[in-house]
């Protein structure tokens, strides 16, 4: 464990924030096997993880949080932008200066008897001109074992940093400070004084009192989005919460296509899908982060600026899923999971049937019917991208993958269809920021309600929303620009019975299809008021069982839903004021008189 850099701006930096956060030893991470063994155990000797059984899960373990730090925490999640309106009325803003004060409190003396890891690291492939480089400075050796799996992470990422090279900033603590001989706990955090910090002007991220994914892995939503999407606003490129998948045809053309969705709407399982249609196939460049920018051709460049997946794991299983499964056999982290008897893990979906006996996510005993959840519904598999049985030669291509199309997608019962292409990039620009989903789970407030999620945005983007639409909307108008054709797709849309129309999973292969045949020229498509959309045999429905009033409804434009939807959606729009861009208000007009005049 040991690296060397003469960055003097790293240097002092990290000198700083050790007279700051007074730690106990410094340890400069060097991304090792070795490095990834010692963190273990440490962790399985301080009582903090648990090996998996060898035989059946080599080289894996299982870590539990506490009940009150178990997820992302946006409304302890802050950009602290010079001016208010910066960050906009969809993300909470407070005072740079007032912040530091606040935070310089808190981070005084907060790593008292524990360890500073430095961990250098590249979102990105290293040395891609789309990476970046980043420095997480934590105090947790669970963040250490998983950014050895999302990021690259070591000297080799300093050796591209150079002397003087650019870096962000991530400081990280659980904080929780020890004194001598204090009795560590298993998830050492502090709930009470949870703060998940961005400045995006001087590109800086600080994070105090919890220890869970998005909160601590400082390079996924913090880097790779908030602080990303700001500083591709000020450069000229994209910085997505989209997955990317390689689309291969029976002939062997291959299309790359990208995909915005909210949260728990499937990325994972579409970046990662066994198509159903014959001699297609589907291979994965990245399940949720995408950063494009322009070649020389004008088209859109993207990579993945991860290296693993930190996947939700309920749900997950062979059959709605295999590919994941198989990428987390090995050298994977769990995460508020259920351990079996076996030393082996479980998950609620996971197999039809529960094992007769479990220890919970708690770390009680389980017993098959108990009412409790066995695993957390926001437990994880963190594996990396190499592990995965599907994932593209492309996915560490320093250059990126060149992207054809881009989807758009949420959950909504009814009113949107299966797939609608947009009629050119500000039509597609306009259907990103319409993209909302009905809540399923009570983590996002009231179960059923409407969450507008423009982009599947809403908890990343470092700056104000309709800025960052403003700056789509320029993107495609660089000259000599060949921008990815939109689609707008919903595979949750319900028929008056309430049930599914659309079976989803591998099925949507069917719609990438129709996607892929659009982008190389070879489909056909319908002029609708809502956009292009396929013809009645464009989409093949064979043997879905499908009933034909489904596969009607599953197409049909709803014209009083849409316009309905109007109303809501100028409403949302006035809620960012001045900073809308006009481009919008004209989509919101031109769509209301196309709708009119079908009627
Ligand atoms: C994630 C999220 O964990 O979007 O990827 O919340
Ligand atoms: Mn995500």
């Amino acid at each position: 464990m040991s690296s060397s850099t003469q960055n003097k701006k790293l240097l002092n930096w990290v000198d700083e924030m050790i007279s700051l956060c007074q730690p106990e030893n410094v340890i400069w991470c060097d991304g090792s096997d070795s490095e990834w063994d010692a963190m273990w155990t440490l962790m399985v000797n301080s009582g903090s993880a648990i090996k998996l059984n060898e035989e059946k899960r080599p080289n894996s373990y299982l870590v539990r949080s506490v009940p009150a730090d178990v997820a992302r925490v946006e409304e302890r999640t802050f950009i602290c932008s010079e001016k208010e309106q910066d960050a906009g009325p969809t993300n909470n803003w407070a005072d740079p200066k007032e912040m530091h004060h606040t935070l310089n409190g808190l981070f005084s003396g907060c790593m008292k008897g524990r360890t500073l890891y430095v961990i250098p690291f590249s979102m990105g492939p290293i040395g891609s001109d789309i990476a970046q480089i980043g420095v997480e400075l934590t105090d947790s050796p669970y963040v250490v074992t998983n950014m050895h799996t999302m990021a690259r992470v070591g000297q080799a990422v300093l050796d591209v940093l150079g002397d003087d090279g650019e870096f962000v900033p991530c400081l990280h603590s659980v904080g929780a400070p020890l004194t001598p001989g204090q009795q560590d706990t298993t998830w050492p955090c502090n709930p009470e004084n949870r703060y998940i910090v961005h400045y995006p002007e001087t590109r800086e991220i600080w994070s105090f009192g919890s220890g869970y994914g998005g909160n601590a892995l400082l390079g996924k939503k913090c880097f790779a989005l908030r602080i990303a999407s700001s500083m591709a606003r000020d450069e000229g490129w994209l910085a997505e919460h989209m997955l990317i998948l390689k689309l291969t045809n029976p002939d062997g053309d291959v299309q790359y296509i990208a995909g915005a969705f909210p949260s728990a709407c499937g990325k994972t399982n579409l970046a990662m899908l066994t198509p159903t249609i014959p001699g297609w196939k589907v291979e994965t460049v990245g399940d949720d982060i995408c950063w494009m920018k322009f070649g020389e051709d004008g088209q859109l460049y993207a990579i993945n600026p991860e290296a693993g997946f930190f996947g939700v794991a309920p749900g997950t299983s062979m059959k709605s899923n295999a590919n994941a499964m198989l990428t987390m056999q090995e050298n994977t982290i769990f995460t508020n999971v259920a351990l079996t008897d076996d030393g082996d893990v479980w998950w609620e979906g996971m197999t039809d049937e529960a094992p007769d006996h479990l220890i919970d996510w708690h770390g009680n005993d389980w017993l098959a019917g108990s009412d409790s959840l066995a695993a957390h519904p926001n437990s994880r598999f963190t594996a990396h991208a190499a592990q995965c049985p599907v994932i593209a030669d492309e996915w560490n291509n320093p250059k990126g993958v060149p992207i054809s199309a881009i989807l758009m997608g949420g959950r909504r019962a009814s009113i949107v269809p299966l797939v609608t292409e947009a009629k050119d990039w500000n039509h597609g620009t306009f259907l990103g920021t319409i993209i909302a989903s009905e809540t399923t789970a009570a983590a996002f407030g009231e179960v059923g309600k409407l969450r507008r999620d423009p982009m599947a945005m809403l908890p990343f983007c470092g700056y104000n929303m309709a800025d960052y639409w403003g700056h789509w909307l320029e993107m495609g108008e660089k000259e000599n620009a060949k921008m990815p054709n939109v689609y707008y797709v919903n595979w949750f849309r319900k028929n008056e019975a309430g049930k599914f129309m659309w079976p989803g999973f591998g099925e949507n292969s069917r719609v990438l299809k129709w996607i892929f045949e659009r982008c190389n020229g070879t489909a056909e498509a319908v002029e609708t008021a809502i956009g292009n959309m396929p013809t009645p045999d464009g989409i093949d429905f064979s043997g879905l069982n499908l009933s034909e009033e489904d596969s009607i409804n599953l197409m049909r434009v709803d014209t009083e839903g849409w316009l309905a939807e109007l109303d809501g959606i100028e409403e949302y729009y006035a809620t960012f004021g001045t900073h809308l861009p006009a481009e919008l208000t004209t989509q919101v007009n031109e769509l209301r008189n196309r709708l009119q005049a079908s009627k």
